[in-house]
């Protein structure tokens, strides 16, 4: 089992599209361990994003992703950080593919609705930079022997 971390962009939430992509990933058969809505703060921006502060366009970036609430939350599944960014598609909306969710509900570049790790280590930072260990529900849910088979 592998735990991943999210962000449901400002976009998301003000465009009514967070039980759309909450529904999409239960569907797919991943957990929610744990979830929160908060507002962003350049720091926290700044440390969540610190691999692109020195990029030409971070700060409209920041201004993006502190404009509004957003909710955060940790997934868990078989493969759980590669599974999440393929639901998720390319960075560019309108370039990531049909049935992705950026695919499928963004036309931006920089308004593409969710944020999902890209590789262990980042999953692991990310977690530990927005929950605290206790915020994290271990369960295992009655439906997983409907979800896959039991040696996967
Ligand atoms: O999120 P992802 O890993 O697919 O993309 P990234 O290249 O790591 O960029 C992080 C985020 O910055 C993207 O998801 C976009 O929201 C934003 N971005 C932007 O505003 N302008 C760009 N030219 C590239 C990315
Ligand atoms: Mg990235």
């Amino acid at each position: 089992m592998q735990r991943t971390f999210i962000i449901l962009k400002p976009d998301c939430v003000q465009r009514r599209l967070m039980g759309e992509v909450v529904s999409r990933f239960e569907a797919k058969g991943l957990n929610f361990v744990a979830m929160k809505m908060l507002r962003i703060t350049p720091e926290l921006a700044k440390q969540h994003y610190a691999e692109h502060v020195d990029k030409g366009w971070y700060p409209n970036l920041e201004g993006f992703i502190t404009g509004g609430p957003v909710v955060a939350a940790v997934l868990e599944g078989l493969d759980a950080i590669l599974v999440v960014r393929e639901m998720l598609g390319a960075t560019n909306g309108l370039k990531a593919a049909p049935g992705t969710i950026r695919g499928d509900f963004s036309s931006s570049q920089q308004m593409n609705l969710v944020h999902g790790s890209d590789g262990p280590e980042s999953a692991a930072r990310e977690i530990a930079l927005y929950f605290n260990e206790d915020e994290l529900c271990d369960f295992e849910p009655t439906i997983t022997p409907w979800m896959r088979a039991a040696d996967e």
